[in-house]
């Protein structure tokens, strides 16, 4: 790695000089337009040593100057006042480490100090209930981060943690009984039907909603008819959120849910109890997770309600419990609607005080809203909640009137460009915050959009297609400053997949393949490859290029983006 070597020179020539010290950053220039890299530790090492910044910094750069492979690595290293120092790599340093990148799948990134394996938990779609936009962005950015840990070197778990145990399944299972269906018959349609209008029952109706939640009690204390019930409405509606998730290209080990944590609450109420964490309140048992540093009241978890029932939180106590055992993960990360966030604090406190996971494993990682022109949580033109099937219709809508019907497009392609709309959009944005969902800014093939990304990626490969550079090893040359700002951008992936990796945002990856493409276009613009007669630089640039896209590629595939064959 680039940055690391620039490090390994200046720390070598620190200590040569008879100073002693760890603190030699080398970060990305601030400056572009005067330097590639550059240092400034010099302030850092001048205070230790009660030194002049100046004198210290010009003694360094003498040294680097006076490097014997100084013209290896640098074409020009410079002190600046009052404190810097200015690296400019050399064209045959900038080669050597394409050329590593190149021959390497995962682009010369160094491997984990550890690899853990990770238990992510992410898509948890709610069983009978039409998946939401929350749903696909806990689904695409799970997916991601899944996708960027494997690529790091961990070993990955991923499990869709269905929320299938819930009152909905009282509701619908009420619903049910009402209309009469055979427990074969039940399809998707009528789980469609009967969610909303059972939802809309119980809010007026206070009986209804008393009778819907003694089922699912009684489910959840084993009653069977309402298993088998329950059985088969899992079904029908796993299939249809598995089609869903096929589509966004969204995939799982484990299909498990929050009834199968139900085993291990007794586990996790015996853990409890001999650590005489559990209090009644009010008839609930609760756990009092609160600590005396706390600056915002975190309320106790409740354990298990006054009528005997278990909540969500009980039952991701009890999951942790059932990972443990089966996985001793490293870590566990759960992606979330951010207003989760009090909920996984309070879990993940009992399950430090329980002894059943250390607080040290677990990460909340929260998402901000979908929201429309408005600023409120984004709704279709009726004013409902979206369901994930009318974002794709919209896009794929937009795509289609965009081409005036007379596209080549396969329907597998208009579904790979519809997900970079939809995919690239999301992901683009640090996961935290809220964005807004404007479908037709997202189509453009201009500005910061997956199409925008394709269709850079068609283009050069239209340019590299039939140029035969097999063998041609890349030359020591770089031929003017588009060539020379692609070459560097590229090289810089591991700064980016750092900052991915270790803030678990695919934002980065986003903003990474996004100025790639940028750099890609101005450089085809201004050099034409296609009609090149000297070779060896016609050679030179389809290698470079070859690379670039097989990055382009790899970068979208970590944000879970497929390139269509024609757009
Ligand atoms: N089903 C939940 C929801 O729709 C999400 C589940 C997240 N995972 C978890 N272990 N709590 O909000």
């Amino acid at each position: 790695m680039v940055i690391e070597e620039l490090e390994n020179i200046l720390l070598e020539v620190t200590k040569k000089l008879g100073y002693d010290t760890d603190s030699m950053r080398v970060i990305l220039s601030n400056r572009p337009d005067l330097c590639d890299y550059q240092c400034d530790a010099v302030f850092k090492l001048a205070k230790t040593l009660h030194k002049n910044p100046i004198e210290i910094g010009e003694e360094l750069v003498n040294e680097v100057n006076a490097l014997p492979n100084f013209q290896e690595y640098f074409e020009k290293v410079e002190f600046v006042k009052p404190g810097f120092i200015n690296m400019t790599l050399s064209s045959n340093f900038i080669n050597k480490n394409l050329i590593e990148m190149n021959d390497d799948a995962h682009f010369h990134l160094k491997k984990p100090e550890k690899i853990e394996t990770i238990v992510l938990d992410y898509g948890g779609p709610n069983v009978a209930k039409p998946l939401h936009v929350g749903h696909m962005r806990t689904a695409i950015v799970g997916e991601s981060i899944k996708r960027i840990l494997n690529f790091a070197g961990h070993k990955t778990i991923a499990d869709v943690h269905l929320g299938d145990y819930g009152l909905q399944i009282g509701q619908v299972i009420y619903g049910v009984q009402k209309e009469n269906i055979a427990i074969s018959d039940i399809t998707i349609q009528d789980l469609d039907r009967i969610y909303p209008a059972m939802s809309a029952l119980c809010k007026e109706n206070e009986e209804v909603k008393e009778e819907c939640a003694e089922i699912t009690k009684k489910l959840q204390d084993g009653d069977l008819t309402y298993h088998d019930m329950w059985k088969k409405i899992c079904e029908v509606s796993s299939e249809d959120i598995l089609g869903i998730y096929k589509y966004l290209d969204v995939s799982f080990d484990l299909w498990l849910g929050e009834s199968d944590a139900y085993p291990y609450i007794p586990k996790v109420e015996k853990m409890l109890k001999e650590k005489k964490l559990l209090q009644s309140s009010e008839g609930a048992m609760i756990v009092d997770v609160s600590k005396e540093t706390d600056k915002k009241e975190v309320p106790p978890l409740v354990f298990q309600k006054s009528n005997g029932a278990y909540l969500y939180a009980t039952t991701d106590l009890a999951t942790i419990v059932n990972r443990m055992e089966d996985y001793n993960p490293d870590r566990i990360l759960y992606v979330t609607d951010s207003r989760q966030s009090l909920h996984f604090e309070q879990v993940f406190r009992a399950s430090d005080l329980a002894g059943i996971a250390p607080y040290s494993i677990f990460e909340h990682l929260g998402y901000g809203t979908v929201n429309g022109n408005d600023g409120k949580p984004y709704k279709t033109r009726s004013g409902d909640s979206p369901k994930l099937q009318y974002l794709f219709d919209q896009a794929k809508e937009i795509l289609i009137s965009k081409k005036d019907g007379n596209s080549e497009m396969s329907e597998e392609d208009i579904d790979k460009i519809v997900n970079a709309i939809l995919k690239f959009a999301d992901l683009q944005n640090n996961r935290e915050r809220d964005y807004i969902f404007d479908i037709a800014k997202f189509s453009e093939v201009v500005g910061k959009t997956g199409p925008y990304i394709l269709y850079t990626y068609l283009r050069i490969a239209k340019i590299i297609q039939n140029v035969d550079i097999d063998n041609h090893k890349l030359s020591n040359n770089i031929y003017n400053n588009y060539d020379r700002d692609l070459r560097l951008k590229l090289l810089e992936f591991p700064l980016a997949f750092k900052n991915a990796l270790e803030y678990r945002m695919p934002s980065y990856i986003a903003d990474y393949v996004y100025d790639i493409c940028v750099l890609t276009n101005a450089f085809y613009q201004n050099n034409h490859v296609s009609g090149l007669e000297d070779m060896d630089k016609k050679k030179d640039w389809v290698y470079l290029l070859t690379l670039t896209n097989k990055m382009i590629k790899e970068m979208l595939s970590l944000l879970v983006i497929k390139i269509p064959t024609v757009m």
